[in-house]
């Protein structure tokens, strides 16, 4: 018996190997979901996908390119989800975009327009553009989740404006709470402590971060991925079917540590 027999639904975020959104497909699949996935469109994009999938043995089939700044992908990527699965039971938001360029230490304050623009819109509207879709999907309730992280709510040197889009992506989860609750769909977040992947290697001082955070948690280590993963099976199973609208840190205690 798994933790989500039964439960079927959409994962965005699986870049290569290393993605937290691969994580999260192999404890889904471990547990009997049955998953879709949703990559940023491109060759060289699909062949990755399609190598980090195969790695861990998971099913390929029904891989569908989307970019989530489009209204027009958006609503394609729900219309093939829709032909595939009928309805679904979880949304998995692992998403996020800013220039590298603006992700440098002492650099926030020149971060320009069209840059903050896109962070907000790729790593934070995005969610609100999936869920509206989404909800359409779920007549019978689900849970949707999205990957934040500490830099929303304290100052961590570098991370700069996704700082800004991870505190909007937060708000967004509430409000969607609130509006989604009567449905029976849970809107929920999840503050991983710092992992090496694509994303996280633009972020200025990554490594320094690594290093203060692995010696400064309760734990005394970092997280790894996995652990990601099974608390993402937990905000899909029926196991929390009374929490919404919350950001679950897994950091190995590296938030409530003051000095
Ligand atoms: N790695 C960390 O330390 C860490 C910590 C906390 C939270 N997070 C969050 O976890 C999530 C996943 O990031 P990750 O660390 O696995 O890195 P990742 O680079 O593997 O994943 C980011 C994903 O966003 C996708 N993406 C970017 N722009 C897109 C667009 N326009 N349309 C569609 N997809 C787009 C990329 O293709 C990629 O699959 C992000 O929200 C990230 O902020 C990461």
């Amino acid at each position: 018996m798994g933790l989500l027999d039964g439960k079927k639904g959409l994962i965005f975020g699986i870049a290569n190997d290393r993605s937290i959104a691969l994580h999260v497909a192999k404890s889904f699949t471990a547990e009997g979901a049955v998953c879709g996935y949703a990559y940023m469109p491109g060759d060289k994009n699909l062949h990755r996908v399609k190598k980090a999938l195969e790695a861990e043995n998971l099913s390929d089939s029904g891989l569908m390119a989307c970019d989530v700044c489009s209204d027009e992908s958006l609503d394609a990527t729900f219309a093939a989800a829709r032909e595939r699965f009928d309805s679904i039971d979880f949304l998995v938001h692992s998403v996020a975009y800013a220039e590298r360029a603006h992700l440098k230490i002492g650099k926030f304050v020149d971060t320009p327009r069209d840059a903050f623009a896109q962070a907000l819109d790729i790593s934070a509207y995005s969610l609100l553009a999936m869920a509206n879709r989404a909800k359409e999907m779920m007549p019978h309730g689900g849970s949707i989740m999205a990957m934040t992280y500490y830099g929303s709510q304290k100052v961590i040197p570098g991370y700069n404006v996704m700082g800004v889009a991870k505190a909007a992506l937060e708000a967004i989860t509430r409000y969607l709470a609130v509006e989604l609750g009567p449905r029976g769909i849970r809107v929920n977040t999840i503050s991983a402590g710092p992992l090496r992947t694509l994303s996280a290697m633009a972020v200025g001082g990554i490594e320094e971060m690594m290093e203060i955070c692995t010696n400064k948690t309760p734990l005394g280590r970092n997280i790894e991925p996995g652990e990601v993963g099974k608390t993402a099976v937990y905000l899909a199973s029926d196991l929390s079917s009374g929490v919404t609208g919350e950001n679950i840190f897994v950091d190995a205690g590296y938030n409530i540590v003051g000095v």
